[in-house]
């Protein structure tokens, strides 16, 4: 029994399960054979209380902001209607941070305005408003790099500066705590839950919170894990991951900390997403597919006869819908013959 939605919460003590890849080991045959013992596990983001790795970075921001005293209350009347406006929180988000942000700011009673590219798929945004927040879509033409965020990031800019009163932002592409909420729970996680086993660490790129902080976390314990960070090929349609070309807008990658960047055609972050769920049970999403296709092209190419990789899952194919039937056509089922 819990208190409050808040104790769900990842931590140490209360894990993001890890689940071994079975028929999909991509050393399925080696292992067979007994020439590999390569574990390999997903990390479900999923079953984070917001539905992603997200939630980790946005309890982190918005604890740190009600901490500094940077957040008020609306005012609200018996109806629910808002009397008197406090100070929230605005933020530019491909969605899963949004999503966090919002569900767990209108839980506290502060407002939430999130920026998000017009290219993020229409669930994100309508699970924005459902978890509280006031979503302002920005188009292409009002965006200099469409899709890349440079454009919510301004907008967020000016909102938290020209009503200062209304708004703070947070910053998850600047603001180290994303970084320190992954080497404060999911490193600690990864490393108590493997016994210290770990040998592969496979993670993709967006704001780089995760990469980062995991790495950081886990080089301290051994330097020898290999972090190897997937990315998508360029002109990609994968919501939350950037290609390398797109990596300036995040001020929290760190090169030095990751062994391999490795490039995958980012269609396959599509159709690994179908092979998860139909051969695993795992209703990965497309940037989890993306993940378990690079983690699959290096164990291929590399064969360990042993170790241990974790890859993170950083939400479920419940968002994607509307992708995975653009990608996918197939999937809306109007090829079916009926009755
Ligand atoms: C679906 C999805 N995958 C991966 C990531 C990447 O995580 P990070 O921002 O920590 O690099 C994000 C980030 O928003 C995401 O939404």
């Amino acid at each position: 029994m819990y208190d409050s939605v808040f104790d769900l919460l990842p931590s140490e003590a209360n894990p993001s399960p890890l689940v071994r890849i079975n028929s999909l080991h991509p050393l399925r045959d080696q292992l067979d054979r007994g020439e590999s013992t390569f574990e390999l596990f997903a990390k479900l983001e999923w079953m984070n209380p917001f539905g992603s790795v997200k939630d980790r970075a946005a309890s982190y921001l918005l604890r740190d902001l009600e901490q500094r005293g940077q957040l008020t209350r609306d005012e609200r009347d018996r109806d629910g209607k808002i009397t008197k406006h406090g100070r929230g929180i605005v933020e530019p988000t491909s969605g899963n941070t949004g999503i966090s942000l919002a569900a767990m700011a209108s839980a506290k009673g502060y407002h939430m305005r999130a920026i998000v590219p017009e290219k993020v798929p229409e669930e994100k945004k309508v699970m924005l408003r459902l978890a509280g927040a006031e979503v302002d879509v920005l188009t292409d033409a009002m965006c200099p790099s469409p899709g890349m965020g440079e454009g919510s990031i301004g907008l967020a800019r000016t909102y938290a500066k020209a009503q200062s009163d209304r708004y703070v932002m947070p910053n998850q592409y600047e603001n180290p705590l994303n970084v320190q909420a992954h080497i404060e729970t999911t490193g600690p996680e990864i490393w108590r839950q493997t016994g210290g086993r770990i040998t592969h660490f496979f993670t993709s790129l967006g704001t780089c919170g995760t990469v980062t902080g995991v790495a950081t976390f886990l080089k301290a314990k051994n330097p020898a894990i290999k972090i190897i960070a997937l990315q998508p090929s360029q002109g990609h349609d994968v919501p939350g991951i950037r290609n390398k070309d797109e990596l300036h807008v995040t001020k929290l990658f760190n090169p030095s900390l990751i062994d391999e960047v490795l490039e995958v055609p980012f269609e396959k972050a599509y159709t690994s997403a179908v092979g998860l769920c139909q051969r695993e049970g795992l209703f990965a999403g497309p940037s989890s597919g993306l993940i378990f296709e690079g983690a699959r092209m290096i164990l291929e190419r590399d064969k360990p006869a042993q170790g241990l990789g974790v890859m993170i899952f950083c939400d479920n194919v419940f968002k994607y819908i509307s992708s995975m039937v653009k990608h996918l056509p197939a999937l809306a089922g109007d090829h079916e013959t009926r009755p």
